[in-house]
């Protein structure tokens, strides 16, 4: 077996890497150009002329620099970095990267949307994929996940049907990355599998603050068998250190104009800053004998296992630490496949799997141009690779000797098959039986009891922001039949729902409220309950000249400490001058910044500094649209003055005359008369931390921003 360590894959990626720096510019052939400016021509003004084999090479490489995007996750964005387990697995899975705490094992990891295509925005409503690749020491295993649990569709046959329904439009090819159009939603009110994910997908989590702050998902059930040959059922799950954060949908809209790369940028900066994203691994296990014991089927992966039922137990951490050097070679060039495992993680019969076994290498050898993408230095596996394989269309390796087929005796019988004991991979052996018959299981067929469960599980401000996405959605619907179905079909899992969907949309209640009864609730899927953290946010700081030094210092200081992030943001770029006379320098200016691509904002005091930014409706837009996000905003001194002059209505604010008390009132934290802003800055941080104060409901429903 390779040796694996968390550096093997990089070893052998940088023997692929080459630098061009400091060399002298060559064709394909290693010929040294002399002049690549104009073309070989008949005279100063004459044609071109065909022996100009350099003219050619250039312009035939570029004409053919594309390659088809993928059918679906188009957009995505890779980064490397290692895995870790805490404790041996071997009780579970005999799976060699699961047995010893002190290996890590690398991997690449892509984060992308589903629908949209290669140059789409990051921020729109979509399910987000998150698949991972494991160089581990037994061959590639590819965990390939989303962020939500669970999936649009029963059968892998009904992919081409979702996928062409939600994507653009045949006839126009609008909208773009989008599922607000008739017919995504023709198809989903006839298709009622879809409901329980249409729930998900109407829901936050469709819109995540950061691919750093998601969780993953197999949604697929899979088998661990360890080394007795016992199997269990198995989910993985991806769980963010950061916990689980999303954006409000009227800013992912901005932001999609803003900066179009929000998501992959806030990954990219945070590598290059050492804030290294983490993951802990968890597995949900159920044993075989109780396959049955659960009021749905666990190979229907249009439903959860609630982990308060099937506690999530975890069992190790990944770790992203390095950016790619090349995108299109690693990030567009890999390669994630369902049916990568190893010894010790096997398939089952769910049937949205079995589809997608046959899926993932049949478009790749499309998009990445025959049958040896396995051999892309980002597809490598760090374990041995030794096939029968030959041939096809840019073969790299040279495989030596005569024979390429198995049994033979001209090389020894070589490479030979490898006993179970060896490492070779053997198949569960689970007994199969039944009738050919193209035939739904019955156990599938409660659609609504878990979209319930999901509604239920929803705090107040996620049901209010699943409602609004249902209005947008369907009020981007033509067909006013169509939104009516929607809201009927809806109300199978809760009248009250239908009803709020239905008022919005210009469409008829249900005549009779409906629902499932279904009382439980799972609150480990509701983001009201996630881990909080100031950890990694970034702040923009609204300051002029004359603003207060000391202000600024002593809280950005005192939120660097909490690894918070901030920005300081003015008219002009360049410096600004406080009113000691030091200078500060500016990060960006009103036209490069935005409220939304921060999480909170601070404003110091300095009566200069104020004034000007009284004046200046870019600055008072700035807070008021944070407030309107809900996002935690601070004031210092003769600040707060712009605050009370803001759309902040409604909210509690440090009064003229106090004398350096913090008034914190629904994530806003203001003082005056203050020289000491300790204090100040430790409730600002709790409300950073906070991410939204959706308290302010109707406060920030009155900001026009
Ligand atoms: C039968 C259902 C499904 C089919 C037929 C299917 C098919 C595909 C195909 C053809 C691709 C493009 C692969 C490529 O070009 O490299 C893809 C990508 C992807 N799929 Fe699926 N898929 C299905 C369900 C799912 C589910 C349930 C999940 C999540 C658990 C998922 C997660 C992903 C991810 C994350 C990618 C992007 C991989 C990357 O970053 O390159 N898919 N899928």
């Amino acid at each position: 077996m390779a040796e694996n360590n968390d550096m093997s894959k990089q070893k052998q990626l940088d023997k692929f890497k080459v630098d061009h720096n400091h060399t002298k510019l060559t064709t394909a052939q290693g010929l040294r150009v002399s002049h690549t400016d104009d073309s070989l021509k008949a005279g100063e003004r004459g044609p071109t002329l065909m022996e100009d084999f350099h003219f050619r090479e250039k312009l035939t490489h570029f004409d053919n620099e594309r390659i088809p995007e993928r059918v679906v996750h188009a957009r995505g964005f890779g980064a490397h970095g290692y895995f870790q387990c805490y404790e041996p697995m071997t009780e579970f899975t005999k799976a060699k990267f699961l047995q010893n705490p002190s290996v890590k094992t690398p991997v690449f990891v892509r984060f992308s949307t589903v629908v949209g295509s290669k140059g789409s925005a990051d921020t729109v409503r979509d399910v987000r994929g998150f698949a991972t690749k494991f160089y581990t020491e037994e061959g590639n295993y590819d965990l390939v996940a989303n962020n939500m649990p669970i999936f649009f569709i029963h059968d892998g046959i009904k992919f081409p049907d979702v996928v062409h329904a939600i994507k653009p439009e045949q006839h126009n090819e609008i909208p773009q990355a989008s599922a607000a159009h008739d017919t995504f939603w023709d198809f989903m009110s006839n298709t009622p599998e879809l409901t329980h994910m249409i729930m998900w997908l109407m829901s936050d989590r469709a819109i995540p603050r950061s691919y750093r702050m998601m969780e993953g998902f197999g949604v697929n059930t899979f088998r661990f068998v360890n080394s007795q040959g016992k199997a269990r059922f198995v989910k993985f799950h991806w769980k963010p250190k950061l916990g689980v954060h999303s954006l409000v949908w009227d800013e992912a809209q901005k932001i999609a104009g803003k900066d179009p790369d929000f998501n992959r940028r806030d990954l990219w900066d945070a590598i290059n800053k050492g804030d290294f994203p983490e993951f802990e691994l968890g597995v949900q296990m159920i044993e075989e004998h109780q396959e049955f014991d659960f009021d749905f089927d666990i190979l229907d992966a249009t439903k959860f296992w609630p982990e308060e039922q099937v506690p999530v137990q975890i069992i190790g951490k990944m770790v992203l630490n390095k950016n790619v050097d090349n995108h299109f070679a690693e990030t567009e060039q890999v390669a994630f496949h369902p049916g990568n495992v190893v010894p010790g993680i096997d398939f089952t019969n769910d049937p949205l799997l079995q589809g997608r076994l046959f899926s993932y290498i049949d478009t790749q050898l499309m998009r990445l141009g025959g049958p040896n993408f396995h051999e892309i230095p980002i597809n490598r596996p760090v374990a041995n690779v030794n096939t029968n394989m030959r041939e096809g269309m840019h073969r790299m390796t040279i495989d030596k000797g005569r024979t390429s087929y198995s049994p033979n005796s001209l090389q020894n019988n070589s490479p030979q098959p490898a006993a179970e004991g060896e490492g070779g991979y053997v198949h569960y052996m689970e007994k199969v039986d039944g009738h050919k018959i193209r035939q739904r299981s019955e156990s599938f067929k409660d659609f609504y009891s878990q979209a319930t469960m999901f509604w239920n599980s929803m705090s107040p401000p996620e049901r209010q922001h699943i409602v609004d996405a249902f209005h947008y959605e369907l009020g981007n619907v033509l067909d006013i039949s169509i939104r009516q179905r929607v809201v009927d079909l809806f109300n199978n899992v809760d009248g009250e729902l239908a009803k709020e969907i239905a008022k919005g949309i210009g469409v008829n209640p249900p005549a009779q409220m409906g629902g499932t009864g279904v009382t439980a609730s799972s609150p480990a899927i509701s983001q009201a309950n996630t881990v909080k953290s100031p950890a990694t946010r970034k702040v923009a700081i609204l300051a002029d000249n004359g603003c207060n030094y000391p202000e600024v210092k002593q809280v950005v200081d005192q939120l660097k400490q909490a690894g918070v992030h901030c920005e300081i943001i003015s008219k002009y770029q360049g410096v600004i001058t406080a009113a000691c006379g030091r200078q500060i320098q500016v990060n960006r200016n009103y036209h490069t910044a935005s409220s939304v691509l921060f999480d909170a904002v601070y404003v110091p005091g300095g009566r200069a500094s104020v004034d000007t930014l009284l004046g200046h409706g870019d600055a008072l837009h700035f807070v008021n649209e944070a407030f309107k996000h809900a996002k935690a905003v601070a004031a210092s001194n003769e600040a707060v003055d712009l605050f009370d002059q803001s759309e902040i209505l409604g909210v509690r604010l440090a009064p003229l005359d106090s004398r350096a008390q913090v008034t914190f009132d629904m994530g806003v934290v203001t003082v005056r008369n203050a020289a000491d802003l300790g204090y100040f800055g430790e409730e600002f941080l709790a409300a950073i931390a906070e991410h939204r104060h959706w308290i302010r409901l109707a406060q920030k429903d009155m900001v026009p921003a």
